[in-house]
């Protein structure tokens, strides 16, 4: 891949000068979820747009910055708001953040999303650790020449979630008292949200929740040997669970009636990071 490293040295290089440190932790926010950028302390806030190479975000309710400083004593980044492949960016761009994690020196990485629950058994609001993903996308990020700086040609992708990580956020929400639901997220490439066939086919390959974001992130982020952690926030019933149609309001109405809760367990979780090490 000509000119991703030298891209990847001049991101680097740009925030080391605006004094962004040297993260251990990254946090990418979904849609709604981007409050707890504002738990971070010392922070240094620099907008996707003065950042070269990096896109533009266009979503409603994406901020669209990355803020680095220090989470329950942990040096973190964190992502407000991601790179879509709905909005028409190519699976490199939209991964590029997650290429600038590890050249930034970044262990471990926890990704966060908004979801519709597929498993009957979820209720909105619930919190969903990822135990595994299926990519419904019709792209995978890691196609075209191998970028072997950061990884190998055919990476394992046996265990993407470690069970290790998501043993601490069990721990962690049980700490908190906030339960959590765990299952296996699907990712389709939207914008449209799914119909009610395609919502059973789903649940019938073994799907608990569906959104359009997280499988390319977490992709690159296995390829180039970071630790995953992913949440996903259920954000309403999948098409078809229940009679009412779907919309993109009431995705953003659970996830703020949710922040609060998501923002405490994240945080949590990144206070576990620093003492599991
Ligand atoms: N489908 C796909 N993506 C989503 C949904 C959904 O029901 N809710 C939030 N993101």
């Amino acid at each position: 891949m000509t000119g991703l490293a030298e891209k990847l040295a001049e991101t680097a290089e740009y925030l080391r000068q605006k004094r962004a440190g040297r993260p251990e932790t990254a946090i990418i926010l979904g849609s709604g979820l981007g409050v707890l950028a504002e738990k971070i302390s010392s922070p240094v806030a620099v907008p996707y747009g003065e950042i070269p190479h990096f896109p533009v975000s266009t979503v409603e309710g994406h901020r669209g910055r990355l803020v680095f400083g220090e989470l329950e004593g942990q040096k973190v980044m964190a992502m407000q708001g991601r790179f879509h492949f709905y909005e028409g960016y190519d699976m490199g761009k939209v991964t590029y953040p997650v290429r600038l994690m590890k050249e930034l020196g970044v262990k471990f990485l926890i990704v966060t999303n908004a979801a519709g629950g597929v498993n009957t058994l979820f209720t909105p609001g619930d919190l969903m650790l990822i135990r595994d993903h299926i990519n419904l996308m019709g792209a995978n990020p890691l196609m075209g020449p191998n970028y072997s700086h950061q990884g190998p040609r055919f990476p394992d992708m046996s265990e993407a979630y470690p069970g290790t990580l998501r043993a601490l956020g069990k721990r962690a929400g049980e700490c908190l008292g906030i339960p959590l639901q765990e299952g296996v997220y699907a990712a389709v490439s939207g914008p449209s949200y799914e119909t009610p066939a395609e919502i059973r086919y789903l649940r019938a390959i073994g799907a608990d929740a569906v959104g359009m974001s997280t499988v390319p992130e977490v992709l690159v982020a296995n390829h180039a040997g970071l630790q995953v952690l992913g949440i996903s926030c259920i954000t309403n019933m999948a098409a078809g669970v229940l009679v009412q149609k779907l919309n993109h309001q009431e995705v953003m109405e659970t996830a703020e009636r949710v922040k609060e809760k998501f923002s405490a367990l994240v945080a949590e979780i990144v206070k576990g990071l620093g003492t599991a090490r």
